[in-house]
């Protein structure tokens, strides 16, 4: 059974599959009701969300369905259950089983254990949903994805750097991740994605300059320097990051009809000047809403799956 843990968890093909529906429901919200009954999809939140829990909501009802909404410390998951019982449990009822987590262990032994197709709504290492969103905000705004630059500034070794890497890959983009030497993805990360690039015409590239990484790239990024879980690392990390702030200055490095993404929350002056983020060039709006119509499909896509198998 197919899950979505990981961005090269979808093949190119169907990757672009995906994002052919997501344009489709997105003209078309109603088009498909692969959950009437109402069915219910378990969305469970380890860490706090707001477009994560919104975008899923809607979707799910959108579809047809019932979204059952699980947040931090509402269930026996954790100290009380472990998260095979709890996948065996959720399975025998839910369709789907979409996660909100911190090790991504977690959720691969959630997905080993459900009977339903897992979707990874953020661990620590990836925020697959996110880049399926971003992409299908790409395509809206420069037309086709392949052989288009991206240029990440930041955290690297973040769930965005990394899922950045493999799912930008995956499209045949050139992604270039820029960040301190410490805050690199994982080597194994990169390695996939790499080998991923080599068959789709992509790269990635690894390295410290956010000048050289912005250097006439279509697509200008950046996330937050503390994610969810590293707040006791916040003063450090201030200090770390402060050279790869997107400011005007560097956005003007870019591709003059660049645009500038933030998979959102958002803090203004540290990551990001209010300015690029609010300014003509920002489409994080688009973005935000994006996810919405992105998951629809995935959830759509990975049910037929499940249907055409058994
Ligand atoms: N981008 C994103 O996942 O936002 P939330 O944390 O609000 O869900
Ligand atoms: N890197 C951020 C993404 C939030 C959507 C975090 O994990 O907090």
């Amino acid at each position: 059974m197919r899950h979505f843990l990981r961005d090269d968890d979808l093949t190119p093909r169907e990757q672009a599959e995906v994002l052919r529906l997501a344009r489709e429901l997105k003209a078309d919200p109603y088009a498909r009701k692969p959950l009437n009954g109402p069915a219910t999809v378990a969305i469970i939140f380890d860490k706090t969300s707001t477009r994560t829990r919104v975008s899923f909501a809607a979707g799910v009802a959108s579809l047809g369905g019932y979204p059952l909404i699980i947040n931090p410390g509402e269930s026996q998951l954790g100290e009380k259950e472990s998260i095979t019982d709890t996948a065996k449990m959720i399975s025998r009822i839910a369709k789907l089983i979409v996660w909100r987590t911190g090790a991504h262990e977690r959720i691969v032994e959630m997905a080993e254990n459900s009977q339903v197709p897992v979707i990874n709504s953020l661990t620590d290492d990836f925020h697959p949903c996110q880049i399926l969103a971003d992409l299908l905000t790409i395509q809206e705004h420069k037309g086709a994805l392949a052989g288009l630059t991206a240029a990440y500034i930041g955290d690297a070794a973040n769930n965005m750097g990394q899922s950045y890497a493999l799912g930008f890959a995956t499209a045949g983009m050139h992604v270039r991740l820029a960040s301190p030497v410490e805050y690199r993805p994982r080597a194994d990360i990169i390695a996939d994605a790499e080998r991923i690039a080599a068959g789709t015409g992509g790269s990635v590239t690894v390295l410290s300059d956010p000048v050289a990484a912005v250097r006439d790239a279509d697509v200008v990024i950046t996330d937050t320097w503390v994610s969810m879980g590293q707040e006791s690392e916040k003063q450090q990390r201030v200090a770390t990051f402060g050279a790869y702030r997107v400011t005007p200055e560097l956005m003007a490095q870019a591709a003059d009809d660049a645009i500038f993404m933030h998979c959102l929350p958002a803090y203004r002056e540290y990551e990001v000047a209010a300015e690029v983020i609010d300014g003509a060039q920002s489409v994080v709006w688009d973005e935000a809403e994006n996810r919405l119509h992105a998951q629809k499909a995935l959830m759509c896509w990975l049910l037929e799956q499940k249907e055409e198998q058994q």
